[in-house]
């Protein structure tokens, strides 16, 4: 969506502090021995309480409050019975509606102990986020996005994962622009414009650049031993710095 009043900021801004607050809270919360649906049912404990409704439930029956993916499991990780592992890499993806309004939000961790490998892919996807966001600004190519992400992934050792992307967000989950990539796509001339409100994720990788689903349907597996890291923030554009809805409290 594009925002047109101060209320869709406040709507936008709402919900992403809302989804913000659960990716934290669960994140912390991970610990060896947890099922993900524990720490699925904590997320859904806080969004309810919050009284958000959770986005991939309401707009796919996603089969879970929130997504949760583990090691080789890129992303839409069912929560269910897995068992978290000491060094695991766990990825947290929460998004949710409120009084109409989307935001969607992503983070990972290392469970210790933290191998620097892993350290680093974490590290060097922040980065890339954050350097996505600097590109983020209205009328600049939406590819500039992927440009950046693609950057900081190579000058890191690592890959972008280049089936999975970005989205509009804001009246839905998904809408348009849809596929904002980790690559630069050259063929893509579309461009940012101020108070559009988009979601940046960029999947950076050790191995594999691109995802297949898993036989439960939901879950996109890299191959073999391929970890991955996302990290994700929701947005408002501007012709400056953008607006992100989905910041941690310790920064807002
Ligand atoms: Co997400
Ligand atoms: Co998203």
């Amino acid at each position: 969506m594009t925002v047109e009043s101060q209320l869709d900021v406040n709507g936008i801004l709402r919900t992403g502090r809302i989804v913000a607050r659960v990716r934290d809270a669960m994140l912390k919360a991970i610990e060896p021995g947890m099922t993900t649906a524990e720490l699925d049912s904590l997320g859904a404990q806080m969004l309810e309480q919050s009284g958000a409704r959770s986005a991939p439930q309401l707009m796919y029956d996603f089969p879970g409050a929130t997504c949760i993916s583990i090691n080789e499991e890129a992303a839409h990780g069912i929560p269910g019975e897995r068992v978290i592992r000491p060094g695991d890499i766990v990825n947290v993806d929460v998004s949710a509606e409120m009084d109409g309004y989307f935001a969607d939000t992503g983070g990972t961790i290392v469970v210790p102990p933290v191998a620097a490998n892993k350290d680093k892919l974490c590290r060097a996807t922040r980065l890339a986020l954050k350097n996505a966001l600097a590109a983020a600004r209205a009328g600049a190519p939406i590819n500039q996005i992927g440009k950046a992400i693609e950057k900081t992934a190579k000058s890191h050792g690592f890959r972008t994962i280049r089936n999975l992307g970005g989205h509009g967000i804001g009246r839905s989950l998904h809408e348009e622009p849809t596929a904002i990539l980790s690559f630069c796509d050259k063929r893509d001339t579309r461009r940012l414009h101020e108070g559009q409100v988009i979601a940046i994720e960029p999947f950076l990788s050790t191995k594999s650049t691109l995802v297949t689903e898993a036989d439960d349907g939901w879950t996109l597996l890299g191959q073999d031993n391929n970890l991955s890291a996302q990290y994700e923030h929701t947005l408002i554009v501007t012709k400056g710095a953008p607006i992100v809805a989905t910041l941690s409290e310790a920064c807002a």
